[in-house]
């Protein structure tokens, strides 16, 4: 059996849709964290769901990660065919590796559909005053009212201390971190098991406000190691969720909850 009394994949779809109280949830066959060509069914599922909810028109907000990467490596003409698309990146960070940021991800997203994309760039951390000014500049703000209207979001989940070892978090938002427990990370929020937010990174962009206002979210997570970084977001996701993610990750948090 899958998990205790649960037979197959659909049933476990089913019940985990029940539990976390969203859209919908979409397993793949095996684990990411083992199997790499997982993350990119993954991907791929993403880009099918994607192409499923396309309006005429669309702006389109994604975060960074190496599992939105491969979504945008799944992405085809087909899917924008007839459509006018605009990526957007969903927050300003460049703290990740530039193949993981947002905005690499989104010129990938436009170059494989014919869509068009919109870049911001705005360091993880910087003070108060630069950030005011940043936000003077006509580009930036005008950037930052096409995030505020995405009718999609696309985004990962990551697990928080990984995620914030590869931002290259400074210890003092490190140590926070760790005394207030967190152990889910998206869109540069970063979650408690109750889900509560317990640190922002403090770059400019989407807001949880703004996703719950997106006609579509899209969150993509994958591996069992991600189980408890998808429970404590899952808490506070918008009813208007699609989760994408594998069996691995979903038998562990089928367990947890
Ligand atoms: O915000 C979370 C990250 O996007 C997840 O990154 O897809 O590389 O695990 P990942």
């Amino acid at each position: 059996e899958l998990v205790r009394g649960i037979t197959g994949i659909h049933e476990l779809e089913e019940q985990l849709n029940r539990l976390l109280g969203i859209a919908e949830v979409k397993i793949i066959p095996g684990d990411s964290d083992d199997t790499p060509v997982v993350k990119e069914e993954l991907g791929q599922a993403c880009a099918d769901q994607l192409k499923k909810i396309l309006k005429a028109q669309n702006i389109i907000a994604v975060t960074g990660g190496t599992t939105m990467a491969c979504a945008a490596e799944m992405m085809t003409r087909e899917i924008g065919k007839g459509k006018q698309i605009l990526f957007v990146p969903a927050r300003g960070g460049v703290g990740d590796d530039v193949k993981n940021q947002a905005n690499s991800i989104c010129a990938k997203m436009a170059e494989q559909t014919g869509g068009s994309h919109r870049a911001l760039y705005i360091p993880d951390q910087v003070s108060e005053k630069v950030r005011e000014s940043l936000l003077q500049d006509p580009n930036i703000s005008e950037v930052l009212n096409l995030i505020q209207s995405a009718n999609i979001v696309l985004h990962g989940i990551g697990d928080a201390i990984k995620m914030a070892t590869r931002r290259n978090t400074n210890d003092a938002d490190m140590d926070k971190l760790l005394k207030e427990q967190a152990v889910g990370e998206a869109f540069g929020y970063y979650f408690n098991i109750e889900g509560e937010v317990v640190h922002k990174v403090s770059t400019v962009g989407l807001q949880l406000a703004d996703l719950h206002r997106a006609r579509h979210a899209v969150a993509v997570a994958g591996g069992k190691s991600k189980a408890k970084a998808i429970q404590s977001y899952m808490k506070s996701a918008p009813p208007n969720t699609v989760f994408i993610t594998d069996e691995g990750a979903a038998k562990e948090l089928f367990k947890a909850l």
